[in-house]
């Protein structure tokens, strides 16, 4: 009997909703599973799911591990819908010659801007204002009511003066702000003068800075870059900031910091264990709390979903992607 080539189809794991018809732009191209429905657990989806997928968009609330990989034998492209690549085993993609890519640059502006949403509600006391007033305890103009602190002329300490850290540098300048900032390795001292901005060592940053904000990707070195000690270094006045990853933040030692009064408050849109939130910050009303929303905007949401399937099709295409992770 002849025997008859079938040719099999390109199949692509799609974990999540991909804003702005990403999904169907993808099904044009491959065959698509997913995304799995509400109240599935996604992790035993998952492993089902890649068996005989060639590629992955995911999530970064996907665990990319070996143990997912091994269950992957035709896997060549793993494409996250994030900027930050920590929940990847890049080591054991590596390995396997797999692609990996990610969406940076177009969630920069979005997430400075949620930085500096966090800077002004903590520090105006924003949310317990809202709290307030929705429970009826507004009882009229006060010259002592919610007195917070002043941003405008303050210092500004940037912990990661990558592109996030230089978006939020950057708008600081319309705040008449001394901008301090401390990065790992170094920047070219006329970008320092374009940006209007001066480095210094960590410590003296946290000690002079009003204002911290944090934007370290996150590692085994980032690990609770900011525990204890560091929160013992800020002012009693000061304010932190993290839009970053949550676990660059020792989460217990800033309760016990905030507890303790020093920094006096803290806006916070990354955690730990998310979802999970150390219970004692919900308690604080000087803690600004978001969930995960640096790039939440529609526009931000839609650009990184169409260079995610960019990435994913350049890839499998045995193409160039537009962003891979080196
Ligand atoms: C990222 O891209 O890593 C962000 O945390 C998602 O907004």
């Amino acid at each position: 009997m002849q025997e008859v080539a079938v040719a099999v189809a390109t199949r692509v794991v799609v974990t999540g909703f991909l804003p702005g018809g990403g999904t169907e732009r993808l099904a044009r191209e491959v065959e698509v599973l997913g995304p799995p429905a509400e109240g599935v657990d996604r992790r035993v989806w998952l492993l089902e799911a890649v068996r005989e997928a060639d590629g992955l968009l995911c999530l970064l609330v996907d665990r990319v591990d070996r143990e997912l990989l091994d269950a992957a034998p035709r896997l060549r492209a793993v494409s996250t819908l994030s900027t930050g690549v920590d929940h990847i085993d890049l080591a054991a993609c590596r390995e396997r010659g797999i692609v990996v890519t990610h969406s940076p640059d177009v969630l920069t502006e979005a997430t400075a801007d949620l930085a500096w949403a966090l800077m002004l509600a903590a520090a105006r006391r924003v949310v317990e204002g809202d709290r307030l007033v929705r429970a009826g305890g507004f009882h009229g103009w006060r010259p002592d009511l919610l007195l917070g602190a002043e941003v405008y002329g303050r210092t500004l300490g940037i912990v990661g003066l990558g592109r996030i850290g230089k978006a939020v540098a950057k708008r600081a300048s319309g705040f008449d702000m001394n901008v301090i900032y401390w990065n790992r390795t170094e920047i070219n001292p006329m970008e320092d003068e374009w940006l209007g901005v001066s480095r210094v060592e960590l410590d003296e940053l946290l000690a002079k800075a009003d204002f911290v904000s944090v934007h370290l990707a996150y590692t085994a070195e980032t690990h609770h870059f900011i525990g204890r000690r560091e929160l013992a270094l800020m002012g009693a006045h000061a304010v932190l900031v993290n839009t970053s990853r949550g676990a660059v933040v020792d989460e217990a030692a800033l309760a016990d910091a905030l507890e303790a009064g020093r920094p006096a408050a803290a806006g916070l849109d990354v955690f730990e264990r998310e979802p999970a939130v150390e219970p004692r910050l919900l308690r604080l009303p000087q803690v600004v709390l978001t969930p995960h929303i640096g790039s939440a905007t529609r526009q931000t949401r839609e650009a990184m979903a169409r260079l995610a399937v960019d990435n994913l099709l350049a890839a499998l295409q045995g193409r160039r992607p537009p962003a891979a992770v080196e």
